[in-house]
């Protein structure tokens, strides 16, 4: 990478984090959803290429394809979270999706679970230089566990950490009575989640669903499997459903609490 850090974002050249971005024909989408926060999003992306790439946390390739696979992706997931709420996101790794969260919503409040140090000094030093440092803190540790030390948040994300059973285990008992998990996934999410269901209603989930990211904005959309969570974690009696797709349009600004 050869930025430099005085070009806009809509300079255009080629090579850079920039020019990456309108070569691809992403900047719409890119102003679409962070607005104003742009600026902080291409300084994201040009750590993700940069320094996320030459110490490892992401392959080599990804550096080409940041902003669709990555920054886009996570950030159109912010549509189902509601103003001002808590987040935790598990299994950070680069910061996806947590860090991407917190750059589209300055009303949020993230915390970012990660057990790699290597990671966890990556996360945390990223913070710092974007000047997150109001909104974001790291948590070093694995999710089993970490409600002894976190609140349950309203809202808890996971990309590409485990399987949606698995997940959901790790990942309700941080989140509120109430609350949702929100697990970003593949194209063989139906099958996920037909396969998670027992593991859910065992968990004390209330309902879940697969709703639709990013609609009219992205490329592709971003599949989302919104699990809500009970108001007693471990009561199995509590049946849930999955419902089709649902399309959703983009909000950064709505509420949408259970
Ligand atoms: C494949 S990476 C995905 C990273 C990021 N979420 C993304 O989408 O690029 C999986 C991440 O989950 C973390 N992880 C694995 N098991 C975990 C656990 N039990 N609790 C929290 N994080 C975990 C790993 O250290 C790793 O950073």
């Amino acid at each position: 990478m050869t930025d430099d850090p005085s070009n806009g974002p809509s300079s255009g050249l080629s090579g850079t984090v920039e020019g990456l971005l309108e070569s691809e024909g992403l900047a719409a989408a890119a102003r679409t959803l962070f607005g104003e926060r742009l600026a902080i999003a291409t300084a994201f992306a040009r750590l993700l290429a940069g320094s996320a790439v030459e110490r490892g946390l992401i392959g080599p390739r990804e550096a080409s394809r940041v902003w669709e696979r990555h920054l886009l992706n996570c950030a159109s997931v912010t549509e189902l979270i509601g103003q001002g709420e808590s987040v935790i996101d598990v299994g950070s790794g680069a910061g996806l999706p947590g860090l991407v969260v917190a750059i589209t919503r300055p009303d949020l409040t993230v915390t970012l679970v990660e057990p790699l140090q290597r990671r966890v000094t990556w996360l945390t030093e990223a913070v710092e230089e974007l000047g997150l440092g109001t909104t974001v803190s790291v948590h070093p540790g694995r999710a089993e566990g970490a409600s002894a030390e976190l609140a349950p948040a309203d809202v808890v994300t996971a990309r590409a950490v485990a399987p949606l059973d698995r997940l959901a285990g790790w990942c309700l008992p941080l989140v509120r009575p109430g609350g949702v998990l929100l697990a970003l996934k593949g194209e063989s999410v139906d099958q996920e989640v037909a396969a998670a269901g027992p593991a859910l209603r065992e968990l004390g989930a209330s309902s879940w669903d697969v709703r639709l990211c990013g609609v009219g904005v992205l490329p592709s959309p971003t599949r989302v499997v919104r699990v809500v969570a009970g108001s007693s974690p471990l009561n199995s009696s509590r049946g849930g459903g999955h419902r089709p797709p649902t399309r959703s349009r983009h909000s950064a600004r709505r509420s949408r609490r259970d």
